[in-house]
């Protein structure tokens, strides 16, 4: 496996360490060559680069991509506001066609929730949020008129097509059959019409091609209610690129924090490499402290390593995240975590 990695910026690196620990001890030796790269915000503060076109190239030929987090300190630096998200991280789902941003929740036993004692109770909490990952408000496409004066209009335009729709909607359907057959669509199609009406005939046409698959419906105003009140009633739910992302940090926090949070961005077809990381920041107020929870990165390698085909190791991870998480007490530092859970794979 010639895997590309990004550690990035904050406590990145400090967390992809141990997801390649653990990567390494579950593959054994010689499986896995990894090629470094160094792309964030130090390199744009030395270099005024973020992603050189012939990086963008070697990293198109990897087998897949680990990614830590980007982004500066805020205040430390003068880089602009979100230069690094859609001139590194952004352009990277573009440009391969990360189609398919999955992020799974699970409330494994004995994680700290902030759900009352009743709603844990309802049933296993085990979904998966499959969000649209390369159109949608992300694309960029709008503009500012008259900036800077009282009659300043600024616009962002949703861009759904078709095609993007349909193959996020039909990879949500066949993650369905092989889980709980349950899809919940989210959107807002009683105010966004356009955009909404595309989502939900593409939806009933994917779902008559798959009659063992229950389906329903949320706005997503009442989704964020569900996800608090009632999250087991959820198995995959399939939403566009803005609304997933809100949607999924919530999901998140619910269940055990977002340093549990894994995540992965599909390319379907495999013509690009798919790209993996933890749904967290770069939190770079508690970077090279050794504190962070590197938990959330070693579930991207399972992640990775299931999309990679090689579903017995990534059950191997997963078993051994569960068994770390079951037996956690105190604070232990990051690489601790990384060594308990490498020792269980
Ligand atoms: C995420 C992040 C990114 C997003 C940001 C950093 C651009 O919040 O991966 O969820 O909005 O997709
Ligand atoms: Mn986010």
């Amino acid at each position: 496996m010639n895997l590309a990695v990004i550690g990035g910026d904050g406590i990145g690196p400090e967390v992809v360490a141990e997801g390649l620990k653990v990567l390494d001890a579950v593959t054994g030796p010689g499986v896995v060559t990894t090629t470094h790269y160094d792309l964030g915000a130090s390199r744009w503060q030395r270099t005024g680069e973020v992603l050189p076109d012939s990086v963008l190239t070697e990293l198109a030929t990897a087998d897949a991509i680990l990614l830590g987090a980007v982004g500066a300190a805020p205040g430390a630096t003068d880089i602009p506001s979100g230069l690094l998200e859609r001139g590194l991280l952004l352009k990277l789902r573009f440009a391969f066609d990360h189609a398919v941003n999955l992020r799974p929740s699970k409330l494994y036993p004995g994680s700290v929730t902030p759900l009352s004692p009743e709603v844990v109770a309802k049933g296993e909490i085990d979904f998966v949020v499959v969000r649209e990952g390369t159109e949608g408000l992300y694309c960029g496409n709008g503009g500012v008129v008259r900036a800077g004066t009282p009659a300043e209009i600024a616009n962002e335009v949703s861009v759904n097509t078709a095609y993007g729709v349909e193959r996020v909607v039909r990879d949500a359907f066949e993650r369905a059959t092989r889980r709980r057959n349950k899809v919940t669509l989210v959107h807002k199609h009683n105010v966004l019409v356009n955009a909404g009406g595309l989502w939900k005939r593409v939806f009933a046409e994917v779902a008559a091609e798959y009659p063992g698959v229950t389906t329903d419906y949320l706005h997503v105003d009442a989704a964020t209610i569900f996800l608090v009140t009632d999250p087991a009633r959820f198995d995959v739910i399939v939403t566009d690129n803005l609304f997933g992302d809100i949607l999924t940090d919530l999901a998140a926090a619910v269940t055990g924090g977002i340093g549990l949070a894994a995540s992965g961005n599909i390319n379907p077809t495999g013509a690009f490499p798919s790209m993996f990381e933890p749904i967290h920041g770069s939190a770079p107020d508690i970077a090279g402290k050794q504190i962070a929870d590197p938990t959330a990165t070693i579930s991207s390698v399972a992640l990775l390593l299931d999309h990679l085909g090689m579903h017995d190791e990534a059950a191997r991870v997963e078993q051994a995240v569960l068994a770390d998480l079951s037996a956690r007490t105190g604070h232990r530092p990051t690489a601790a975590v990384g060594d308990a859970i490498a020792a269980l794979v």
